[in-house]
């Protein structure tokens, strides 16, 4: 079964209501390819702003969201929160919330368990830092990865994978073509195996870490890169280049 094309944008901690409007704008007015699925992750402060502002095709997500029904929690924001103003995703496992803020496997598994749960979709990330390739544990630390989440998840449906290698994030260290097929295929493969066929088969598996303009159309072509989720890039107007790069 075909999987639809998915282009997210994580726009990290970055921008402002002036340059978060024009990102927008942009994207409003450009042609975007209607068989691929757009996503915009702008920070939380800006959620509202993005989604009453971007045309309806274009989805919007959280870069984050907490496990908890609304309650005594400061500082975090509730996937009611994220409903209630009409934010239907959110990233979750990102590295940099993993190494930078310390969510374990389980944190992140335990999260994505209560958005899927509760209606949120999930852009759930995972991926290997230098130390980790170099060592060859590659498709280890992301079975790791995986199987933390396999033991919190039934309906798959509303997941999609990005696979992002920590040394190419912001590095503009792209993975080769190869290298990137040879993960998201043992990923599906992983998939297969554990959880069932069909959600192998079903299942968006997203490239992430250093995706350009440049870059994106040979990716795009490789049998088990469903799409990509992008940073950087994702605030420039070559934005639009990457979400058509199979025209
Ligand atoms: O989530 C996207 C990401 O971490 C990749 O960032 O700047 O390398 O495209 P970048």
């Amino acid at each position: 079964m075909a999987r639809k094309f998915f282009v997210g944008g994580n726009f990290k901690m970055n921008g402002s209501i002036s340059s978060i409007t024009e990102i927008v704008e942009n994207l409003n007015k450009a042609q975007l390819d209607p068989s691929v699925e757009t996503v915009i992750a702008p920070p939380a402060l800006y959620l509202l702003l993005v989604r009453e502002k971007a045309k309806k095709e274009i989805g919007v997500a959280a870069q984050n969201v907490f496990d908890k029904p609304n309650g005594a929690f400061t500082g975090e924001i509730s996937v009611q929160h994220l409903k209630d103003s009409g934010i239907d995703w959110t990233i979750l496992g990102h590295s940099e919330r993993r190494t930078i803020l310390g969510e374990s496997d389980e944190v992140v598994a335990a999260k994505t368990k209560y958005a899927t749960e509760n209606g949120v979709s999930v852009i759930w990330c995972c991926g290997e830092s230098l130390e980790q390739r170099e060592a060859g544990q590659t498709l280890d630390v992301i079975a790791k990865q995986l199987a933390a989440l396999k033991a919190e998840i039934s309906d798959w449906s509303k997941i999609v994978i990005a696979y992002e290698p920590i040394w190419a994030i912001g590095t503009g260290k792209v993975a080769t073509t190869e290298q990137a097929q040879e993960v998201h295929a043992s990923i599906r493969d992983w998939l297969a195996k554990n959880v069932s066929q069909s959600v192998a088969d079903e299942t968006r598996i997203l490239y992430g870490g250093s995706v350009s303009e440049k870059n994106c159309k040979d990716l795009s072509k490789q049998n088990d890169i469903d799409g990509f989720l992008v940073g950087g890039a994702s605030l420039k107007p070559a934005f639009v280049d990457i979400i058509n790069c199979r025209l």
